[in-house]
């Protein structure tokens, strides 16, 4: 178990003294004693740096500040994506242990400590979360990499985002204001509004990018002022779960953040139905974000989703086409295109599509694929052995549809879940490559001979989906223009996949409901209320 993540007695030291500095430097409410280090087997403290000791807590659920096994004393095994072998077992909760968190979350929430914070307290809180992730950065990466498959390059621009939320939000927290409202009744009323936070979140995250998901959500629930119990992907629960700790070390108040580890048709459903749960916000698939909306039908609790998409990335023969091959390829592959705003549909104006297709298909043929702790590794396995047969399958369904492979278009390897980059031309619209939501390293491209904007929006457009879309060329008004007619909630001009804390994210059409990130991520947790005086 962890073989890769065996670190050497003396880091083992220097990081327990370091962690005692930090820990004084950054207290908030209650500091903690550093504690004994616990595991699974209930280790002493110099078998930190053992195996078993990636998580401190051995894959307990973070419950009302404690950490519980499930009440079913169900684990779930955790696997190496590059070799299909279990690393870890993590417990495995359910209705129960939700239910359980709830409580603990409603305490916090309606009269316990975290409601007696204020703003400012909950935004250093945040701050002091970003600070010990910093610090823990290293350690978070390379979990990371192992549990999801990614290189670890990106592991760690993961967590510098993760952090960078944190930080982003916390300066919201003393920032959630209303408005005064001149009425037209006359003078004889003063009328206000104010932000509260909703009450109770419940989360639910993907294993794509566990920590930042984990991030994006939890950071404007807290800053609002809102408790929360997120739920972590089976197939990525170790950063999250790890997160959990530092909340505990941070000093966060018992019950304000409740991280569970669990299985999607038994936790992520209790927590949709649950009719303690004031709000739910999921990041999936389509499919389940439908079923979240109808388990929240039961005491309408706020639903905010953000979805799947097939999010076009569109070449004008104007374009930089060195800039708009390397965008193209970058927008696809990059954490094995398992992205939710992954360009997946490429279309390329006829006068340089072969060019463009040809030099994509070279990055791919070019790409390292290995294991992500390698640093030679520019692409890792797929997350699990379901959506290697999945993604397979989509592309083996091309092939039969008609489809040509221009690069990839299998397995690589035998071992673990590698799928090779993969370029499909020869497409039609309606094919399952085109319409569906892949989420591997597979792109569809075809060209464009139409100078006519409409029309070409039209085919970027023809998809339940509208998440984002990428547009390269050089023209200005043209590239106005097109994002303008382009539905879906992200529009990039020559770049592809740039996210930032402060910009608005989220989908149009079956992409999903509300915008995370921002301004807009704290008002999905605040319901607005309006008092008026008559004077
Ligand atoms: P999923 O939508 O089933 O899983 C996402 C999260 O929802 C996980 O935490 C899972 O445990 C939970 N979940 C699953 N069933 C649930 C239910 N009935 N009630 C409440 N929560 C539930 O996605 P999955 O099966 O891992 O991947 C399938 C496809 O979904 C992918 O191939 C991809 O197309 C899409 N997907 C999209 C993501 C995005 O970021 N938009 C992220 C992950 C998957
Ligand atoms: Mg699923």
């Amino acid at each position: 178990m962890f073989a890769y993540t065996r670190l050497p007695e003396k880091d083992c030291r220097s990081r327990t003294r370091g962690r005692v500095r930090n820990l004084q430097q950054h207290s908030l409410r209650r500091p903690r004693p550093l504690k004994r280090r616990k595991t699974m087997a209930g280790l002493l403290e110099r078998d930190f740096c053992s195996e078993q000791a990636l998580l401190q807590h051995g894959g307990k659920l973070f419950i009302d500040d404690k950490w519980l096994d499930a009440t079913s004393g169900a684990t779930l095994d955790v696997y190496d994506p590059a070799t299909g072998s279990v690393i870890a077992k993590v417990a495995a909760g359910d209705t129960e242990d939700v239910d359980l968190a709830v409580r603990a979350a409603r305490r916090a929430f309606e009269n316990g400590a975290w409601s007696k914070l204020t703003p400012s307290e909950r935004g250093r809180l945040l701050w002091k979360i970003a600070d010990l992730l910093e610090r823990d950065a290293a350690e978070f990466a390379r979990i990371e990499s192992i549990d999801n498959g990614k290189p670890i390059t990106m592991a760690q621009g993961d967590v510098t985002l993760a952090i960078d939320m944190f930080r982003y939000m916390a300066g919201w927290a003393t920032k959630i204001t209303g408005t005064t409202t001149p009425l037209s009744l006359g003078f004889e009323h003063h009328s206000f509004t104010i932000r509260e936070p909703v009450g109770v979140v419940g989360q639910i995250i993907p294993w794509n990018f566990p920590l930042l998901m984990a991030a994006w959500k939890l950071a404007p629930a807290l800053a609002a002022g809102c408790t929360v119990v997120l739920k972590l992907a089976e197939q990525t629960p170790l950063t999250g779960l790890k997160l959990g700790e530092l909340f505990q070390e941070a000093g966060c108040p018992a019950g304000a953040v409740n991280i569970i580890s669990g299985f999607g048709e038994t936790a992520g459903a209790a927590i949709a139905a649950h009719p303690g749960i004031d709000k739910v916000a999921f990041t999936g698939s389509t499919e389940v974000g439908k079923m979240i909306v109808r388990a929240a039908m039961g005491n309408l609790k706020k639903v905010t989703l953000e979805l799947g998409g097939k999010s076009p990335v569109i070449v004008f023969n104007d374009a930089d086409l060195e800039a708009a091959s390397a965008g193209a390829a970058a927008g696809i592959f990059y954490n094995q295109g398992q992205v939710c705003t992954a360009g997946s549909r490429l279309y390329v104006h006829k006068s340089a599509f072969d060019r463009v297709v040809a030099d994509v298909a070279d990055t791919a043929g070019k790409i390292r694929l290995g294991q992500g702790l390698n640093p030679d590794t520019q692409m890792g396995p797929l997350v699990s052995d379901e959506q290697l047969g999945r993604v397979l399958g989509f592309i083996g369904a091309g092939q039969d549809q008609g489809a040509t492979i221009v690069a990839g278009g299998e397995r690589h390897g035998d071992a673990g879940y590698f799928v090779k980059p993969t370029v499909l031309t020869n497409t039609s619209r309606d094919m399952t490559v085109v319409r569906e939501e892949i989420f591997g390293p597979v792109i569809v491209a075809e060209p464009f001979g139409d100078d006519d904007l409409d029309k070409i929006a039209a085919i970027a457009n023809d998809t339940e989906y509208g998440l984002a879309a990428s547009v390269w060329t050089k023209d200005i008004s043209k590239a106005h223009k097109m994002a303008r007619k382009i539905k879906s909630g992200t529009v990039w001009v020559n770049c592809h996949n740039v996210y930032d804390a402060a910009l608005a994210f989220g989908g149009y059409k079956q992409s999903g409901w509300g915008r995370e990130m921002g301004e807009y991520a704290t008002q999905n947790y605040t319901e607005v209320k309006a008092v008026t005086f008559k004077l």
